[in-house]
């Protein structure tokens, strides 16, 4: 789908012009993982790929919406009443959150599409929710900042049973062109950090096509995991911790071998994130794949949230020399890798064909750049 076919679609759909366009990206995340809940650090960066928003004001009270790429549609008066499609729950939560809030619309009509994998790690319903947010926003007027859009998108993403971090949302609306954002997520601040001068590398996707449904999966569990792993430590210390403020020598107080497993992870993934950085800025191509490869290792066995192909791409990356890692809350979905361009085709080539032998799945894999986040088109 192109957006000239987009814009022709929705003439012929909705009556009156169209207002407003909206480019919502997906991200990907250099390092940082599992982290942002925790206040920890992530190095997100907003992609080229995403959802394009078109809509404007209905003439009646009805609200119209079209998923393109999906060819599903819904219309309602007031509000959505019976089942709706899965992709609806997050608008309808929005809908909700901007009305508790106090910002509310009348009817529309929308028609969105993009070429975003769903499911796949790079954070399509991030995109969906803030990119619908911006998109009433407006055309209503309502005057949100950057900060409300990621708070309402995040409130309505966790009102689908997800109880995600912040990340998705901040790399999504605070994007920029060639860079990364450096977030420290226990006070949310953001700093721009430019990627690695290199003309020779490219930062690739690999998506192994298995969908990952966080909400179904152990991402809660996770959570919870830590949150018991920091009381326990705080019992045993007497004193009230971020978890931030852990150290390797507070794992002691842990018995159960899980749990010290989840912290060792989320003590050693910050400090990747600040090795990253001077990676970066010395454009140390080996100590970026390094941690890369690092990076999956502790996702994979000490937060056990990989599963046996993202491992699979992760290894045959390994062997050739090269690196990656998971990407996103995991058990599906994509591995990112720091790739030299003149490797791309021939690696991308005989991977796919061992990969679809072993798994039956058909691997995609495709360069993505950092671009400008969330925007009025
Ligand atoms: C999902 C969540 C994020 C983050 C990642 C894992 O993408 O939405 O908030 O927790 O998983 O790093």
């Amino acid at each position: 789908m192109n957006s000239s076919s987009l814009h022709r679609f929705f003439l012929d759909a909705f009556q009156g012009p169209q207002l407003v366009e909206i480019f919502s990206p997906g991200r990907a995340n250099v390092i940082g993982e599992h982290t942002d809940y925790n206040g920890g650090f992530v190095l997100p960066f907003a992609i080229d790929r995403g959802i394009t928003f078109l809509a404007n004001k209905s003439i009646s009270k009805k609200t119209k919406i079209i998923a393109f790429d999906l060819d599903e549609a819904v219309s309602f008066e007031k509000a959505l009443i019976g089942p709706s499609y899965p992709w609806m729950r997050y608008l309808t939560n929005a809908l909700e959150v901007l009305n508790a809030k106090g910002f509310v619309s009348k009817g529309f009509n929308l028609l969105f599409g993009g070429n975003l994998p769903i499911g796949a790690g790079v954070s399509s319903s991030s995109a969906l929710s803030c990119g619908f947010i911006k998109t009433l926003d407006a055309l209503f007027d309502f005057g949100l900042t950057k900060e409300q859009i990621v708070l309402f998108a995040s409130l309505a993403e966790n009102g689908t049973g997800v109880q995600g971090g912040m990340m998705d949302q901040h790399a999504i609306v605070h994007g920029e062109k060639e860079a990364c954002l450096f977030i420290d997520c226990e006070n949310r601040h953001i700093e721009k950090v430019a990627m690695p001068q290199n003309e020779k590398h490219q930062w690739v996707l690999f998506n192994t096509g298995v969908e990952h449904n966080l909400a179904d999966t152990e991402y809660n569990k996770r959570r919870k995991e830590c949150d018991e792993a920091l009381t326990i430590i705080q019992e045993k210390k007497g004193k009230a911790l971020t978890f931030r403020q852990l150290k390797d020598s507070d794992l002691t107080s842990l018995e159960d071998s899980k749990l010290k497993q989840r912290i060792t992870h989320y003590i050693s993934e910050n400090e990747r994130v600040k090795k990253m950085l001077v990676a970066f800025k010395k454009n140390d191509i080996n100590l970026i794949l390094h941690l890369l490869n690092d990076s999956h290792e502790s996702l994979s066995k000490r937060y056990e949230v990989s599963c046996e192909e993202l491992d699979y791409v992760q290894s045959a990356l390994m062997k050739e020399n090269y690196g990656g890692r998971m990407m996103g809350g995991g058990f599906g979905g994509c591995v990112i890798s720091y790739l030299a361009k003149k490797d791309f085709k021939v690696f991308t080539q005989k991977i796919s064909v061992t990969f679809k032998s072993k798994f039956g799945l058909t691997l995609k894999a495709f360069p993505i750049k950092a671009s400008e986040g969330l925007r009025l088109v």
